[in-house]
């Protein structure tokens, strides 16, 4: 089946387009699944849902077949876009150690803006085909292949907030900053997006101290400075691992700890994404809680790395934002779906994995208990977590099918699976439906499936 990835202009320039759907199916709160039959939704130039008229007439010339249903596009809160070469390989050793004997060595190499023009556009058709609309990026040190990265999100037609990371010590001498060219460096990247792309585009700056580690205190200062300036978007990874809050307590004896450092230099706002946080305390929650700083919860990773389980039910009671990412490439998928797969079955595990000290576990501190059956997330809650919970915690009008929302949306075939392809008969019942696309999600998910994706209303990819 030929892909096509439509580039600009991409689709139609028309004053409104039309879609007729048998149905669309998206979950406005957590644990909510909502399917609607027979819509017409009008989306306006700019790509916004102006009106959703269910159960309307239906219409011979419907925009998805009668197997087919509507879902909002994935939100993915953590991608390394520079480690998309070593997905799926290299994670046999613990996350300090991987970074210095893989990752970083990856990433130097896009130094080279040949390098970066070769992978991104391949990374980015990827994550559209799986149904990804908008991605939360780290790019590498480097400003070029940065911007190269957010001028073909852009090209491609993908919703992208992208990060130029930045990095002034423990890094090999080819990959690392000085503190001054980093926050130069950063400046500049920030102005450039803004000024290709606007203030509220579709593609927008995120300040991206990679993590408290690899960042001096002066580089993080400086770089709060910069968020505030332009009050962009901030992103980093936070209590993550065993072996990197024992770093981060040694390097800072003081605050020790990721949220109150992050906090004195102003990184921690309600623009603020925290990728991993398996180890953070209740009162470091309810501090993230408060300024409106969210979390990138990333399933695969964190069983690779942190080897830990979020507690997501608890850390939402206490009012902290979650979204789900891939952690391409310290997770092992570059599919949502299998982010949401993974989201469900991990907080099945009752307890600390039994490789653990729990005398030494640093959620003992704050009296966190292992993890139990209300830490379960049932799969209408991962997928909440997937596209609105993950908009939530970017501030994007997306995720959910409502007026005023943007049309960033997924058509999916219930008949992906050949054994089920015989039964293409119209779906009658919103059971039947919502069966059948729990099993897309469930047990198979990813590319197989996905026909047609839109951004602000224009199809970015098609199978055709
Ligand atoms: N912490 C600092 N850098 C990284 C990274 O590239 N991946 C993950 N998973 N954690 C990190
Ligand atoms: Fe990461």
């Amino acid at each position: 089946m030929p892909l096509k990835f439509p580039q600009p202009p991409l689709g139609a320039a028309t004053d409104v387009a039309v879609f007729h759907c048998p149905f669309i199916i998206d979950a406005p709160t957590a644990g909510e699944l909502r399917v609607r039959q027979n819509v017409k939704v009008v989306v306006s130039r700019d790509g916004r849902i102006q009106a959703i008229d269910p159960n309307h007439e239906a219409d011979k010339s419907t925009t998805a077949n009668k197997t087919c249903v509507i879902v909002p596009g994935f939100v993915d809160c953590h991608v390394h876009a520079p480690q998309y070469k070593q997905l799926g390989t290299k994670t046999d050793v613990p996350l300090m150690e991987w970074l210095q004997k893989y990752t970083f060595p990856a990433e130097a190499a896009f130094a080279s803006t040949a390098h970066a023009s070769a992978v991104y556009p391949r990374l980015i058709c990827r994550l559209l085909r799986n149904g990804t609309t908008t991605a939360l990026y780290f790019a590498s040190n480097h400003l070029a292949a940065s911007l190269i990265l957010a001028e073909t999100c852009a090209k491609y037609g993908q919703r992208a907030l992208v990060g130029k990371t930045c990095s002034d010590q423990l890094l090999p001498e080819d990959y690392v900053e000085t503190t001054a060219g980093s926050l130069a460096d950063t400046e500049v990247f920030v102005k450039s997006v803004y000024e290709r792309h606007g203030r509220n585009g579709l593609v927008m700056p995120v300040v991206t101290p990679r993590f408290v580690p690899t960042c001096s205190l002066e580089l993080l200062q400086g770089l709060g400075e910069i968020a505030e300036k332009y009050s962009c978007h901030i992103q980093t990874h936070a209590a993550e691992s065993v072996d990197q809050v024992a770093l981060v307590r040694s390097q800072h004896p003081e605050l020790a700890r990721d949220i109150a450092i992050l906090a004195s230099c102003k990184l921690l706002t309600s623009k603020t994404v925290l990728a991993h946080c398996t180890h953070l305390h209740d009162s470091e929650a309810r501090t993230m809680a408060q300024t409106g700083a969210a979390i990138a919860s990333c399933p695969y990773s964190n069983m690779l790395f942190s080897r830990a389980v979020l507690p997501v039910n608890r850390f939402r009671s206490l009012g902290v934002k979650i979204g789900l990412g891939t952690d391409i490439a310290g997770g092992h998928s570059a599919s949502m779906v299998d982010s949401v797969r993974m989201a469900g079955l991990v907080s099945r595990i009752d307890g600390f994995l039994p490789r653990w000290d729990r005398s030494t576990d640093p959620r003992e501190e704050s009296g966190v208990q292992p993890v139990g059956d209300e830490e379960v997330v049932d799969w209408k809650t991962a997928f909440y977590l997937s596209t609105r919970g993950g908009a939530q915690a970017l501030g994007l009008e997306v995720g959910v099918f409502e007026v005023g929302m943007r049309w960033d949306a997924v058509m999916v075939d219930l008949t992906w699976d050949e054994d089920d392809s015989a039964d293409d008969t119209p779906r009658e019942n919103e059971e039947d439906v919502e069966m059948k696309f729990e099993r897309w999600i469930c047990s198979h998910g990813g590319e197989q499936g996905v026909k047609k994706v839109w951004v602000d209303g224009k199809t970015v990819f098609a199978r055709e």
